[in-house]
C-alpha cells in the first residue's frame, strides 16, 4: 500500500541554525503519527515545512506517492492535505458554519481564503455547506455555537472549531499543531472525540504536542525530535521508555 505521507531526509536552516535536521518518516494510510520534543526541538517547523509554509533546503515530501516540496499551502489541501491553525485573529468576525465552510471552500478555489477575507458577500457559505456544517457540529452537540462568531467563543473552543474547519476539507492527511494547547478539560473530552471520528474516517494524521501522555494514548507511532534530530521513532510505549528519550524531557513524568 501507497503511504499516505513520506518525509524523508527534510531539513530547515534559520541563519545557522538547523532547526529541522534530516527528518525522515513514513505514514501509512488511517495511521495517526505522533512528534514530540522538548520546546524549541523544531516540530513546529518541520509541520509548516510538510504543509508547504516553508521552503525545504534538503529533503523531499510525498503524498500518497506524489512529490508535494515547493507546493503552497492552498495547492496541498486541494491534494488533500489539511492542517488546522491556532486561533487566526483575521477569521475572528467569522460565524462558525461560515468558517467550516471555508475549509471546503479553499480546498476548492485557491483564491476563496484570500477573497473572504477582502470581501464580506464572500463569507456567505452556500446553503448545503452551511446545512452540511450544522450536521457535523450536531455531532458533537455543538449545534448552539453555529451561529456565533468565533470572537465569541473561548479559545479552547475556537480551537476545536479550527479543527473541524480542517476536517470539513475533507483531508486525507490532517497535520495538527498542539490541539491540546489552551485546551479545558471539557475540550480535551471533546477533542478526543473528534480525533476519533477524524481517525475512524480513515484520515492518516500527524499530530505535534506537547502533552505527552495525550500523545502516545492516541497514536500508533511516535517521532521523538531534539535539537531538530531524530531521538527515536517507534511504538509510543517503546520509545518513552528510552533512557535517551527521557534525558530530553524535563518532567517527563515516570510511567
Ligand atoms: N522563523 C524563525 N526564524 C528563526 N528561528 C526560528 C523560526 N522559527 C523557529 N525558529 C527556531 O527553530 C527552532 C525550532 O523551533 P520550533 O519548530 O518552533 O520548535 P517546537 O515547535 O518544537 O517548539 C527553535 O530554536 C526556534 O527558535
Ligand atoms: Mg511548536
Amino acid at each position: 500500500m501507497t503511504d499516505a505521507l513520506v518525509v524523508r531526509d527534510l531539513t530547515i536552516r534559520f541563519g545557522g541554525l538547523v532547526a529541522v535536521d534530516s527528518i525522515s518518516f513514513a505514514v501509512a494510510p488511517g495511521e495517526t503519527f505522533g512528534v514530540i520534543g522538548p520546546n524549541g526541538a523544531g516540530k513546529t517547523t518541520l509541520l509548516n515545512a510538510i504543509s508547504g509554509l516553508l521552503r525545504l533546503h534538503a529533503g523531499t515530501v510525498e503524498v500518497e506517492g506524489r512529490p508535494v516540496h515547493g507546493k503552497r499551502p492552498d495547492q496541498l489541501a486541494r491534494l488533500g492535505v489539511g492542517r488546522s491553525f491556532q486561533a487566526a485573529e483575521v477569521f475572528n468576525d467569522f460565524v462558525v458554519t461560515d468558517y467550516l465552510s471555508l475549509g471546503r471552500l479553499a480546498q476548492q478555489r485557491a483564491s476563496v481564503l484570500a477573497a473572504a477575507l477582502r470581501f464580506p458577500s464572500v463569507r456567505r457559505a452556500d446553503r448545503a455547506d452551511t446545512r452540511a456544517a450544522r450536521d457535523l457540529l450536531a455531532r458533537f452537540d455543538l449545534e448552539a455555537i453555529a451561529g456565533e462568531r468565533l470572537k465569541e467563543l473561548p479559545y479552547g473552543l475556537r480551537k476545536l472549531v479550527d479543527l473541524l474547519r480542517a476536517w470539513f476539507g475533507r483531508p486525507r492527511q490532517l497535520l495538527l499543531d498542539e490541539p491540546t494547547s489552551g485546551t479545558a478539560v471539557a475540550d480535551r473530552q471533546l477533542l478526543r472525540q473528534i480525533l476519533d471520528e477524524v481517525r475512524a474516517d480513515g484520515v492518516s494524521i500527524v499530530v505535534v504536542d506537547h502533552d505527552v501522555q495525550f500523545v502516545s494514548d492516541r497514536c500508533d507511532r511516535l517521532l521523538v525530535m531534539n535539537f531538530g534530530t531524530e531521538l527515536a521513532t517507534g511504538d509510543p510505549a517503546e520509545v518513552l521508555d528510552r533512557a535517551d528519550v527521557r534525558a530530553a524531557y524535563v518532567g517527563l513524568e515516570a510511567g
